[in-house]
């Protein structure tokens, strides 16, 4: 077994051990992949400021997002096909991350369903939405949701179309994985992958095939798929939404400072200010750019969150002290899935942990509610 030392570690593992088209799946941005690589860049532009002879006994990276205790301000973000990524990814991912006592959202596109990360879980967990056009869905997957141990609906807002990533046209990225040749060889070489998966049933959305009307198998469903991202989406219905769900509610995709606005408008308990890992509108800004001045606008209305580019405890750390109340990771926690299961899932939040907490407390703060900017150096030219 390799040791693993940091997210690195773990991304490399993930591409040696799941298919090629899924983790490259995961692995890319929309169109040039400018803004997928600068989320990442531009966290190392920010630098820590040093500070010694500070009493670092008793530390502590416990906090609160959304008034839902955390151990450290990161939730597992919304991934589809996380399941593809290895058999049962949600389930796993969803146990890793309530005994390591952070939130995990479960996205609309998850193999596993809403009842199936249900049963297997014993802590409340969070769900992604994508608002879809079928009424009927809509207000099924909310009730669902409810049913469920869900804490906290995560409207996501980004993404009325979908994103090109020509990685996953090159791949004829499909679910399940088409037995062609280019995929049969690469299989061969990812056997662990291939033996879970043949020993789980679920290889399809889950939240989706047997409750939407018509879709009962993969080709109704990608169809059905395609039409349903509602390209009308517009505040109302965002409204109307937050009536139907009634609980709290996450607004997810938030780049600017207007939309911001309107989504305290609409009464949201938190937003993520996000561009979706970069797999949306590429030449947007990285989100670290947008983090301040949108926490300028509304920071003392609503909790602001963020997520795209984080890869360690210090980018944790950064947006912490620049004010987010909560961060989340996609990608770190997909490489320790995709490498080691379960276990990966752990390692990828033990790691962020550990680089968290001795990052913080070398920057002379004992607690994480006690970070703020004055940790940071930014560059003049950062917002
Ligand atoms: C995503 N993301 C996403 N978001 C969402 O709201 N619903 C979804 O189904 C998905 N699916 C998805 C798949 C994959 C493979 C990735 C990498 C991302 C976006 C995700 O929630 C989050 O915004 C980004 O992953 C954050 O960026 P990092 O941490 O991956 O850099």
């Amino acid at each position: 077994m390799p040791v693993i030392t940091n997210i690195d570690d773990l991304k490399r593992l993930h591409k040696k051990r799941t298919p090629k088209m899924f983790y490259d799946y995961c692995e890319s941005g929309a169109w040039t992949e400018q803004t997928f690589r600068e989320n990442v860049t531009d966290f190392d532009k920010i630098r820590l400021r040093q500070r010694i002879a500070v009493d670092m006994e008793g530390r502590s990276t416990a906090t609160q997002m959304i008034g839902q205790d955390v151990s450290m301000p990161v939730a597992l973000a919304p991934v589809g096909l996380t399941g593809m990524q290895r058999a049962d990814g949600e389930i796993k991912a969803a146990k890793a991350a309530e005994k390591f006592g952070v939130p995990f959202t479960l996205s609309t596109m998850s193999i596993c369903s809403i009842e199936e990360v249900d049963k297997h879980t014993t802590k409340p967990f969070w769900f992604q939405l994508y608002v879809m056009r079928d009424q009927d869905f809509l207000e099924g997957i909310i009730q669902r949701a409810k049913d469920a141990k869900v804490s906290a609906l995560v409207l996501t807002l980004d993404l009325q179309i979908l994103g090109q990533r020509h990685k996953d046209l090159k791949n004829g990225l499909s679910v399940p994985l088409r037995p062609t040749l280019p995929n049969i060889a690469n299989l061969a070489t990812k056997w662990q992958w291939g033996l879970e998966m043949l020993a789980t049933k679920n290889k399809s959305f889950g939240n989706i095939v047997g409750h939407a009307k018509g879709v009962s198998n993969m080709g109704s469903l990608f169809t059905w798929t395609a039409e349903q991202f509602d390209p009308r989406l517009d505040w109302d219905k965002i409204k109307k939404i937050k009536e139907m769900w009634g609980g709290p509610l996450i607004l997810k995709g938030i780049l600017d400072e207007e939309d911001a606005r309107r989504a305290v408008d609409v009464g949201a308990d938190a937003i993520i200010v996000s561009n979706h890992g970069g797999r949306q509108l590429d030449g947007a800004l990285s989100s670290i750019r947008r983090l301040e001045p949108i926490i300028a606008a509304v920071g003392d209305q609503v909790e602001v969150h963020i997520d795209s580019g984080i890869r360690s405890g210090q980018d944790v750390l950064k947006a912490t002290a620049m004010g987010a109340t909560g961060t989340y990771i996609g990608r770190a926690y997909i490489y320790g899935l995709g490498a080691m299961g379960e276990a990966g899932v752990t390692k990828a939040l033990e790691v962020i942990h550990k680089e968290l907490d001795m990052s913080m407390a070398l920057c002379g703060r004992r607690n994480i509610n006690d970070v703020d900017r004055d940790i940071l150096l930014v560059p003049e030219d950062f917002a």
